[in-house]
C-alpha cells in the first residue's frame, strides 16, 4: 500500500499514480485494453459540429483509496458529493461513485464552464429529473453540455455532447459468473419482445447469444437514460430490433436465415427516429451503448436549467453518427486527480 505523502506547502497530495503504474501494466497485461480511440481525440469547445459527442473511459480497479486521496478529494469535489462516494460500503462502488463525479466536474470544467474551479461547477440532482445528474451553468457565457455516466464493473464511461445523450456500460457476462444462460435469459424473459428473443437466441453460440442481449440491453438503458426516466419506462415498451425483407442463406441446403437490423428503436410500436445509437464493444469485455436526441426530448423533465439559445436549437441529431463524431478517449483517473490537485500540474 502507498505511504502518505505530506508536502512542505501542506497541500494534500496523494500518491497512488506511482503505485497505480505498476498495477496498471500488469492490469493491461492480463486484460485488452479498452476500444481504441474510433478517431481523433478532441474538444468539442474547440469542434464546429454540434453532434460530436466525446467519450471518457475510465478502468478503477486499481485506483488506491486512501487518506491522502480523500484530502484531496476536498479540493475538487464539494463534501456532498464525498459523502456520496463514501456512504457505499465496498470499495469498488466507492471507486466508480469516485469516477463518475471526477470525470462529470473535469469534462465540465473542459468544455462547458467559464470557470475552471472544479468546487465552483454546480451540479444537481432534482428528484424531478430523476436524480439524473444535470450541469447547472452558472455564466451566459458558458456553453451548455449534456453529459451522462454509466458504470459496471470497475468501468466507468462518461458521454459528453452539446445535443442531450445516455449512455450505458455492461459486461458482457451473466450476473453471476457460474449462472447457467438459460436461467439469466429467463429471469430476463418479460423485457424484450418475441422479435428480440429470435435475434438474440439466433446465433448457435453462448457468447454471441450473450453479446446480442447486451446490444439490446444497453441500447434501452441508454434510451431510458437520455430521457432520464430510469425504470419508470418498462423495457419491454421499447424495441430495438426489426426484421429486414428477405433472409439470407449461404448454400442451398440450409434453411433461410432471418435477418434483422438494430433500430430504429420503436416505443410502444412506433418508430422513434429522432434518436440514434451507437455501439461501442471490447471483445470478451464490455458493451458500451450511446443514444442521442434532441433537447425537446428533456425539456419536460429540466427544461428551466438549459439555456434558451440551446432548447431552442432546431436540429434533431442525424440518424446515425459517424466515426469522427464519436470521440473515445481513456483516462487515468489518478493522473486527472493529481491534475487538478498538485499545484503547477497543467
Ligand atoms: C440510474 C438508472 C437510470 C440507471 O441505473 P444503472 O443502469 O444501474 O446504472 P448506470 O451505471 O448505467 O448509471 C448510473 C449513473 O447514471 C446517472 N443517473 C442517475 N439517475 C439517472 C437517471 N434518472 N437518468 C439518467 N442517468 C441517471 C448517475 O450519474 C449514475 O451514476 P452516479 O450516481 O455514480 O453518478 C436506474 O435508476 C434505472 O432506472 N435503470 C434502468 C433499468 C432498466 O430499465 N433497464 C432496462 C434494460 S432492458
Amino acid at each position: 500500500m502507498p505511504t502518505d505523502v505530506v508536502s512542505s506547502t501542506r497541500v494534500p497530495s496523494w500518491n497512488g499514480a506511482l503505485e497505480n503504474q505498476n498495477q496498471r501494466q500488469i492490469a493491461a497485461s492480463l486484460d485488452e485494453p479498452f476500444p481504441s480511440p474510433t478517431s481523433r481525440m478532441g474538444r468539442l469547445r474547440d469542434s464546429s459540429d454540434s453532434y460530436a459527442v466525446r467519450i471518457l473511459l475510465c478502468e478503477v480497479a486499481n485506483t488506491v483509496l486512501d487518506e491522502g486521496l480523500r484530502e484531496c478529494l476536498a479540493e475538487i469535489l464539494p463534501q456532498s458529493e464525498i459523502d456520496q462516494i463514501y456512504r457505499f460500503r465496498f470499495d469498488a462502488d466507492r471507486r466508480m461513485a469516485l469516477a463518475s463525479r471526477v470525470l462529470a466536474r473535469h469534462v465540465i470544467a473542459d468544455e462547458g464552464g467559464s470557470d475552471t474551479d472544479m468546487l465552483a461547477i454546480d451540479i444537481e440532482r432534482s428528484k424531478k429529473a430523476g436524480n439524473r445528474p444535470i450541469w447547472k451553468p452558472s455564466s451566459p457565457k458558458d456553453r451548455f453540455i449534456h453529459f451522462n455516466v454509466s458504470h459496471d464493473k470497475d468501468v466507468v464511461v462518461l458521454a459528453a455532447s452539446r445535443q442531450l445523450v445516455g449512455i450505458d456500460v455492461m459486461r458482457i457476462a451473466t450476473t453471476k459468473e457460474d449462472r447457467p444462460l438459460r436461467d439469466f435469459f429467463d429471469s430476463l424473459r418479460g423485457s424484450f419482445s418475441a422479435l428480440e428473443w429470435r435475434y438474440i437466441t439466433q446465433p448457435a453460440g453462448e457468447r454471441d447469444q450473450l453479446e446480442r442481449f447486451m446490444e439490446l440491453w444497453t441500447m434501452k438503458e441508454a434510451y431510458v437514460k437520455a430521457i432520464a426516466t430510469g425504470l419508470y419506462v418498462e423495457p419491454l415498451r421499447l424495441e430495438c430490433v426489426s426484421e429486414c425483407n428477405g433472409a439470407s442463406t449461404s448454400s442451398t441446403s440450409t434453411p433461410p436465415q432471418a435477418s434483422f437490423a438494430l433500430g430504429p428503436m420503436k416505443v410502444d410500436g412506433k418508430p422513434l427516429a429522432s434518436f440514434c445509437f451507437r455501439h461501442l464493444r471490447q471483445p470478451d469485455g464490455y458493451m458500451i451503448c450511446l443514444a442521442m436526441g434532441p433537447h425537446k426530448a428533456a425539456h419536460e423533465l429540466y427544461g428551466s436549467f438549459i439555456p434558451n439559445d440551446v432548447l431552442t436549437c432546431p436540429y434533431d441529431p442525424p440518424a446515425a453518427l459517424t466515426d469522427e463524431q464519436v470521440w473515445v478517449e481513456a483516462v487515468d483517473l489518478t493522473d486527472l486527480i493529481n491534475r487538478y490537485t498538485i499545484p503547477g500540474a497543467f
